[in-house]
């Protein structure tokens, strides 16, 4: 660590100017919704004295983390892994890890392409499909990496809006998809709806698009849904169609800042894609997932807190007679009839950080699962903030 960065993270003051940058991600009204997309970057960064997590005092409620990783598992495994730092990762643990992983969805391990976060692979997906023709999607999806590729004029997204009930509209979306589309995209659960669609309903329509042309399924969130397994779109890679599945450490494992992700596909699309991920993934964050990917004692733990805190948050929601989604993921979206920006600001007057504005859902307002204590603070100041805007 370069100790004139830390000394002037110490001496700085975080407090005040940790509660000014609260509401630094904020979307900019001006501009045009879908090109800025769902998720533009945060403009203002939060100072921490301890460089990393959240500032001492706020709960971080607003990136859809999960505060109780990494596992010891993981973080066992990180020690291990940062003891054999000097060395370039061996092939034998990115085997390890491919192995582990199609162990568990019964596929061969040349159906795993591996990268250091989930949006790493999804990016250089964007980037092999999106000269081919458009990116079709959902109009509010976790749209990030298709708009790398789009801003790097190499893709262009063709977007879909969501049915009356915010959910994926798929006759909607099959209706857009021919022969020319680059590749579908979607998220499943999505984000920042947290809605999922089950999966005798997205897989007849996902092997229909799948035919005219290759289709991404993000799960970053699905091992948080009811039944992952009547869900997932992987049994669509087992019959060999042209469906792409994303996985990540980021949220149940609690590896956000780890970085490991993967991908499922047939054999000539994983080989294919494989070369094209930019980073060489630090043997760190290889070794991590091969600690926790079978940790079910964490990840049971992890989904026990998500689910206590949901149940506070539906609560009080319900109690303030306030509109929100199903969620099947580790976070809530939900209509204050409030302003959302307006609210964000309030609540991080009192250090606590949700989401700002989607697009031009200007009364929605996305909340994370985070710490007990933090949802807790949540919940009790959330009444106020609606008050007094
Ligand atoms: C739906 C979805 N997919 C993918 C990602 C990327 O996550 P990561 O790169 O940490 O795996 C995110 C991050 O928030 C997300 O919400």
């Amino acid at each position: 660590m370069d100790l004139n960065i830390s000394r002037r993270f110490l001496l700085g003051g975080a407090a005040g100017s940790a509660v000014a940058g609260l509401a630094g991600c904020a979307t900019n009204s001006s501009a045009v919704a879908e090109d800025v997309g769902a998720f533009p970057a945060t403009t203002t960064t939060v100072e921490n004295p301890y460089l990393l997590g959240p500032p001492e005092g706020v709960a971080l409620l607003s990136r859809n983390e999960n505060p109780y990783g990494p596992a010891q598992s993981a973080k066992d495994m990180i020690a291990y892994a940062a003891d054999k730092g000097a060395y370039y990762t061996a092939q034998g643990a990115t085997e390890k890890l491919k192995a582990m992983i199609a162990e568990r969805h019964g596929v061969t391990p040349d159906h795993i392409a591996l990268s250091t976060g989930s949006g790493e692979i999804l990016s250089a997906l964007a980037l092999h499909y999106g000269p081919k023709g458009p990116i079709v999607a959902p109009r509010l999806f976790w749209d990030t990496t298709a708009l790398y590729a789009k801003n790097l004029g190499m893709a262009e997204i063709a977007r879909v809006p969501l049915s009356a009930e915010m959910e994926i509209d798929l006759p909607a979306m099959e209706a857009a998809v021919s022969d020319t589309t680059g590749a579908v995209q979607l998220c499943n659960p999505n984000n920042p709806t947290g809605l999922s669609t089950p999966g005798d309903v997205i897989r007849p329509s996902v092997r229909r698009m799948a035919a005219k042309a290759p289709v991404i399924v993000d799960e970053a969130y699905i091992e948080l849904a009811d039944d992952e397994a009547a869900t997932t779109c992987i049994p669509l890679v087992k019959e060999g169609l042209d469906v792409i599945v994303t996985r990540t450490f980021s949220k149940i494992y609690g590896m956000a800042g780890i970085r490991m992700g993967y991908l499922i596909a047939k054999p000539e699309i994983a080989q294919a894609i494989q070369p094209i991920v930019m980073s060489w993934t630090p043997s760190t964050s290889i070794a991590a997932a091969i600690g926790c990917y079978n940790d079910m004692e964490f990840i049971n733990m992890s989904k026990g807190k998500i689910i206590e805190a949901k149940q506070m948050i539906t609560t009080t929601l319900d109690t303030l007679g306030m509109d929100y989604l199903p969620s099947q993921t580790n976070f809530i979206y939900f209509k204050s009839g409030k302003e959302a920006n307006a609210l964000q600001k309030a609540l991080a007057e009192q250090k606590i950080s949700v989401r700002g504005q989607y697009m031009d859902y200007n009364e929605w307002t996305r909340v994370s699962m985070g710490m007990i204590a933090d949802v807790d603070r949540f919940v009790k100041a959330l009444p106020g903030a609606v008050a007094s805007i």
